[in-house]
């Protein structure tokens, strides 16, 4: 009782009415305790579609993907008609993770005692458990969730979806300088580990390029930053930027190449977001481990298969800004746990997809 009044404290000590200019972010206390990420996992990721693999990881029956988001382990499979569908990763007889990793499958086998669900996820076989029949009167199948597809990308909803993702998304595509997924290729996959709470990486993306010259000096020169624009949505917003018209030194020589003319920056709440550039589409997902770790997932894409010379390159490139959005959202996470910082303040002509995104939050806290 005392823990939830405390809560609603620190909830309600962000004030999502103020304009941008008289805002306070909200306190560290968002950012560090545990109590938090437990109501977000009720409150937030229960409530929305949470993006989790690709379409082309599933390209003929049998063919799954598992992972685990929170506390929730999930397995998408591609069921005998072609179509995804998504189960929780947990056997009906005691409990265990049936599926692991990805592959191919005709069935899933319980490693602890054979238990078997066909690919729709239905118990076909409890060995030396008595009758099936009996069995499956008890529902004993592996529990739905449901799954959509939007372009190549695949996403769960673990509550009650309101709207399809492809209707929510609809305005955010049309907000695209162009289709985002077409011609699009899968390329690779890279995986980052960061020392944060899962919102300082969000906060980090949603400053509108407010940080890039100070803590990418290799993008400095190369985007037009005063030519930076937002449009926010309503569950997503849109970073767009321009390619600086001269160019300036580039020590990697393919930037214009790279990244072409015109760079969208997307954001979908609560913690996806889709980077197209030139040739190039990222997508990244950002998964809460604690209340200050988090993974991310790097999905690139190329419009056709890549030249190797040029994949590496770009690769590199990117890596070296993932490596200092971690370093700097690190020394964000040991300022947040130190007790002396409570409510920051937002830069007006450059955050505002930020607040969009606390004023989310502080919407669903409240329908807890
Ligand atoms: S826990 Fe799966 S078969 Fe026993
Ligand atoms: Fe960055």
């Amino acid at each position: 009782m005392q823990q939830d009044l405390i809560l609603l404290e620190e909830i309600q000590r962000f004030r999502s009415d103020d304009p941008i200019e008289k805002a306070a972010t909200p306190p560290a206390s968002w950012y560090t305790s545990q109590s938090f990420l437990e109501l977000e996992e009720d409150s937030v990721f229960s409530k929305q579609w949470l993006f989790v693999g690709r379409r082309d990881q599933l390209r003929k029956p049998g063919d799954y993907f598992s992972g685990t988001f929170l506390r929730r382990p999930y397995v998408v499979v591609l069921d005998d008609e072609g179509a995804p569908r998504a189960f929780y990763n947990v056997c009906s007889h005691h409990g265990t993770c049936v599926a692991s990793g990805e592959g191919t499958t005709e069935q899933f086998v319980c490693p602890y005692h054979g238990w078997t669900y066909d690919r729709q996820g239905t118990l076909t076989k409890a060995p030396l458990a008595g009758a099936l029949q009996s069995l499956k009167e008890r529902d004993l199948d592996l529990k739905p969730i449901t799954v959509n597809q939007w372009g190549p990308l695949i996403a769960l909803h673990f509550g009650i979806p309101a709207t399809p993702l492809a209707a929510e998304l609809a305005p955010l595509l049309d907000a695209f300088a162009d289709d985002p997924f077409e011609k699009l290729q899968f390329v690779r996959r890279a995986t980052y580990r960061v020392d944060c709470n899962w919102k300082v990486f969000v906060d980090n993306y949603l400053d509108g390029g407010y940080h890039v010259a100070h803590v990418h000096p290799g993008l400095t020169g190369q985007l037009d930053i005063a030519s930076y624009d937002s449009t926010i949505g309503q569950r997503w917003s849109l970073q767009s930027c321009r390619a600086a018209s001269s160019p300036g030194d580039d020590s990697k020589g393919d930037f214009p190449q790279r990244v072409g003319q015109h760079a969208d920056y997307a954001w979908v709440y609560p913690n996806f977001m889709i980077n197209r550039y030139g040739p190039w589409m990222d997508t990244n997902t950002v998964i809460p481990l604690s209340a200050d770790r988090c993974l991310i997932v790097f999905d690139y894409y190329h419009e056709g298969p890549p030249e190797t010379e040029f994949l590496e390159q770009s690769l590199t490139a990117s890596d070296q800004v993932q490596q200092e959005d971690i370093e700097i959202c690190h020394r964000v996470q040991v300022g947040l746990n130190s007790g002396v910082y409570e409510q920051g303040v937002y830069a007006p002509g450059f955050e505002a997809p930020m607040l969009h995104f606390h004023r989310l939050l502080h919407a669903d806290f409240q329908v807890k």
